[in-house]
């Protein structure tokens, strides 16, 4: 891998002619070369521009080699200096390269012989270049993988904007994720050094919108001054390709004081976004794979409110209420998707419930009670076998559990009972107190509300309660879709203020 840009090299010697020779001697390869008989313009020069590598003479006047080499391993970490001396001593010799100068050569030397020895410098700077991205990489691609079963797609995108700004040593980088349909912003995750800098890159970035971006990389270079110092400021737009889809997009701004991005660096950008792009892919068939078996298993749910008739949109409503609780909680989207999950197949193990249990129209036996009470461990057992269906684990076990203790099939109390399993039987329970039971027809909103305030803290986890009745307050339960009449949300104030219960 070469720079992107050819490489610049400075030749210092107070001796014209041979500045003159080695000029001559490079002009036929890919180099910029400038060369100064006078030292301390060398010295300037080298502070203040993009230098790969130095060939300076040891002795001059005033001067020495030496204080070129300090000067450019200062302004240049991985710069390749390369001396030369018509009075070698082994000890100079020695002295100069315990210094950090690459090579020593002989005055005079042939052409070739120091054509070679740029060569073999400049290879050895790439090969330290590349070394160092691959580090990076090796980290990156090792946390990428295991963070790729994670449904939390946001710490995989703080992911990459870490390793963007380790790697590029960036001011701020922004990852975005699109729907590669409508362009919409899924997820995006930023860090910058100083809140300008994001300014910065949001400016740059919104020249060019989503809409109308092909899929090819965007760099844009400008001088700026900074503290009084003229920078280079780098602005990099790498696209999040799929299948030749738009699928997201990596803003980097870096500014310099030398443009000196190697093709090391941009092939970083391309690795980290092929590897955000293929994480994207995977987690989008890993989802749809999810999605189909979900359907499946929907179908079986449905099935089984087939058997009891008196349960039909049970489970689409609760669903719905259950969302909205979560949602209220600002769950993130991985969550929500489990959450869809979980109160879909929630009540699976009542197919191993007989239908004259199920529909029986009076009171249970207790034998009877333990058959029906058995519905989430069997639905475990069945969910068990389908990996894709885990997520679904903590609303099928836990939906039945007590907050103080006293539910099945665990007898775990507070917060012992995963969130998922609280959550779920808020809303379950509220719906199966206003839908038509076998035994009973449905019950009054005011009795469905007056059940949950009273067993707050008992049955149900009184945050999840309060959660509930803000989101029934707020309007946001859709009572004539579900139930098929609006209802007066002025009741829960007025059931709060006779049960006591105080936010
Ligand atoms: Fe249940």
């Amino acid at each position: 891998m070469g720079t992107i840009r050819p490489t610049n090299i400075v030749v210092v010697d107070d001796e014209q002619y041979i500045c003159n020779i080695i000029i001559e001697a490079l002009s036929s390869e890919a180099h910029n070369v400038v060369s100064f008989c006078e030292p301390a313009e060398a010295l300037a020069h080298i502070e203040n521009n993009a230098v790969d590598l130095v060939l300076t003479d040891l002795v001059m006047g005033d001067y020495t080699g030496v204080q070129i080499l300090e000067t450019t391993q200062k302004a240049h970490k991985d710069a390749i200096v390369i001396l030369m001396t018509a009075h070698p001593t082994v000890q100079t010799a020695i002295s100069v390269l315990k210094k950090g100068a690459y090579d020593f050569l002989v005055k005079p030397f042939k052409l070739d012989i120091l054509k070679a020895a740029i060569e073999r410098g400049l290879e050895h700077q790439r090969v330290i270049r590349d070394f160092v991205n691959l580090q990076g990489q090796v980290e990156f691609l090792k946390v990428a993988n295991a963070s790729v079963a994670e449904e939390n797609m946001t710490s995989f995108l703080k992911l990459v904007v870490e390793s963007c700004k380790k790697e590029l040593a960036a001011h701020a980088v922004c990852v975005t994720e699109l729907d590669p349909e409508s362009l919409d912003v899924i997820t995006e995750v930023c860090d910058c050094e100083k809140e300008e800098c994001l300014d910065i890159l949001t400016a740059e970035s919104s020249k060019v919108p989503f809409s109308e971006r092909d899929l090819r990389p965007i760099i844009r270079r400008e001088q700026i001054e900074r503290d009084g110092e003229l920078v280079t400021k780098v602005f990099i737009s790498q696209p999040i390709v799929i299948r030749g889809q738009l699928h997201g997009v990596i803003d980097v701004l870096i500014a310099r004081r030398f443009d000196e991005l190697t093709r090391g660096q941009l092939d970083v950008l391309t690795i980290l976004s092929n590897s955000a792009a293929s994480t994207i892919a995977n987690r989008r068939l890993y989802r749809e794979l999810q999605r189909s078996y979900l359907e499946a298993i929907r179908g079986l749910a449905n099935a089984i409110e087939a058997r009891d008739k008196y349960t039909a949109g049970h489970t689409d409503r609760v669903c719905k209420l259950a969302g909205l609780i979560a949602s209220e909680l600002k769950w993130d989207r991985g969550r929500m998707n489990n959450l869809v999950m979980g109160c879909t197949l929630h009540d699976i193990g009542k197919i191993g419930v007989p239908d004259s249990i199920l529909n029986k129209p009076g009171p249970l036996t207790d034998e009877e009670r333990y058959k029906m009470q058995r519905h989430p461990e069997v639905g475990l057992r069945i969910i068990n076998e389908i990996e894709l269906c885990r997520p679904a684990t903590p609303y099928i076990m836990a939906h039945h559990e007590w907050y103080d203790g006293s539910g099945y099939p665990g007898g775990l109390a507070g917060e012992n009972i995963p969130v998922e399993g609280r959550l779920l039987a808020v809303a379950d329970t509220f719906d199966a107190i206003m839908s038509d039971r076998p035994y009973r027809k449905g019950r009054s909103f005011r009795t469905a509300i007056s059940e949950l305030v009273k067993y707050r803290g008992t049955q149900f986890d009184p945050d999840i309660v309060d959660t509930f009745l803000e989101v029934v307050r707020g309007g946001k339960v859709n009572f004539k879709e579900m139930y098929g009449h609006e209802e007066d949300l002025s009741q829960v104030d007025e059931l709060m203020v006779i049960e006591k219960v105080l936010f």
